[in-house]
């Protein structure tokens, strides 16, 4: 994963244009704009986060307003627009999480990695972030990690400690 600051200025890859121009054909002439959220996914893929100077490539590279990819990129949770750890560690908040403990688990989480919610620990390693119900409400309180996206269950303190330790090797 490459690594760039938020005012850094972005010049692709020729590898990640060829991948750009691939999911252009796959929509119709004039419509490039639908290739936004696939294009947005490699550059997340590429440098773990979207810049604002990433952002303005993209528009460049679809021929769209920049105002288009930050629309699409503030809306969509996925897409992380500031640098994130390695690990990002997504706790469900919804309601039914929260029933069975998910705000005492982000506390937790909190005070083991010495981070607020969406910082970096100084090792570069983890982010964490409390999501949006993450349709496993029936093993809550629940949690996935970024950037593979495995799912954990039925949390305690425990678990997390485990996972932290298990991702730290
Ligand atoms: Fe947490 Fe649905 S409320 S998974």
């Amino acid at each position: 994963m490459l690594k760039v600051t938020e005012e850094q200025p972005i010049e692709f890859s020729s590898k990640l244009i060829t991948e750009f121009n691939e999911i252009v054909t796959r929509y119709p002439e004039e419509k490039q704009k639908a290739a936004l959220l696939p294009i947005l996914h490699l550059v997340q893929a590429e440098y773990g986060w979207v810049s604002v100077p990433a952002m303005d490539k993209v528009a460049e590279h679809l021929d769209i307003k920049p105002i288009e990819v930050y629309e699409v990129a503030s809306f969509y949770s996925m897409y992380f627009l500031k640098p994130q750890g390695k690990y990002v560690l997504e706790v469900c908040r919804t309601g039914p999480c929260c029933l069975v403990g998910a705000e005492k688990i982000m506390d937790y989480m909190e005070k083991q990695l010495g981070v607020k919610e969406g910082e970096v620990t100084s090792d570069g390693l983890f982010s964490w972030r409390g999501v949006e119900c993450l349709a496993a409400c029936g093993m809550a309180p629940v949690l996935q990690i970024g950037p593979e996206y495995t799912f954990h269950e039925h949390l305690t303190e425990e678990k997390v400690d485990q996972l932290i330790q298990e991702l730290k090797k």
